[in-house]
């Protein structure tokens, strides 16, 4: 069985310095939690903290993942990051296709050109879609996906490296408002189906969105979840435990 995986999307909430002090006050307890049996913990802080996160948990349970990354080998593109250096660095993974960079105008096939990128280093990446809130009130969720995913398919075919989707409805997101199990559950079926294609070993689901301690007990009933994808939640320490632990008291 694949370990599940809880990935801490620490985005923007946190300066350089803050985000060294959380990790110097938690580290402890965050390689205990990812010491708990078939479970991954990975922190995606800041490009800026990767270096010492990095270097802090070598050689510890605890990975560390990247935010983004460019679509693009080494080159002239300013402001942009390597997914060779974040090899380099020791990452494990990588956020791909956040609906928070869309203001950055990426496409599918540029998301999917990150991946090519992520599977060449050696990284896992991990591609994040979902509809807006139109789309979703136009019940346009499934094509969107597919349309998402579309330029994706043939590179994971071709690499044939583990990579994790996450359903992450923009609307969802910091939100406070969240699917229902049931329309999760309906949305990770429509995925398997898209990746029907690929081997099942290759892949793995993960939900994100205004994940909380209240809320995901209920998530772990869903069928063919591999993880969550948690950002807001996993700045409070004490609530970001709370739902990696509840998830052995409520797993079935
Ligand atoms: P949220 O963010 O948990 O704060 O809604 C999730 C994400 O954007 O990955």
């Amino acid at each position: 069985m694949k370990p599940f995986l809880f990935a801490a999307n620490w985005k923007m909430f946190f300066s350089l310095r803050a985000e060294e002090q959380f990790f110097k006050q938690y580290q402890a307890e965050l390689v205990s939690l990812a010491r708990t049996s078939n479970t991954t913990v990975a922190l995606f802080p800041s490009f800026v903290s990767l270096p010492s996160l990095c270097t802090a948990s070598k050689d510890s349970p605890l990975k560390i993942g990247a935010q983004d990354c460019s679509a693009h080998e080494l080159g002239a593109y300013t402001g942009q990051v390597a997914a060779q250096s974040l090899a380099e660095l020791g990452c494990s993974y990588t956020i791909i296709g956040h609906s928070e960079r869309k203001v950055f105008q990426e496409g599918a096939t540029a998301i999917a050109d990150k991946a090519k990128q992520l599977f060449a280093h050696n990284i896992c990446p991990i591609i994040c879609v979902g509809e807006t809130q139109e789309e979703y009130r136009q019940r346009k969720t499934k094509a969107v996906l597919e349309e998402q995913l579309r330029p994706f398919l043939p590179i994971a075919q071709a690499a044939r490296k583990p990579f994790f989707v996450a359903y992450e409805p923009q609307w969802a997101i910091g939100s406070g408002v969240t699917p229902t199990p049931e329309e999760i559950a309906t949305m990770f079926d429509h995925l398997a189906h898209l990746l029907g294609s690929l081997p099942k070993e290759q892949w793995s689901l993960l939900y994100g969105g205004s994940i909380s301690a209240v809320l995901a007990p209920q998530l772990y009933t869903i069928a063919g979840l591999g993880g969550l994808l948690i950002g807001k939640a996993s700045t409070d320490f004490q609530e970001f435990k709370k739902i990696v632990l509840s998830r052995h008291s409520t797993k079935n």
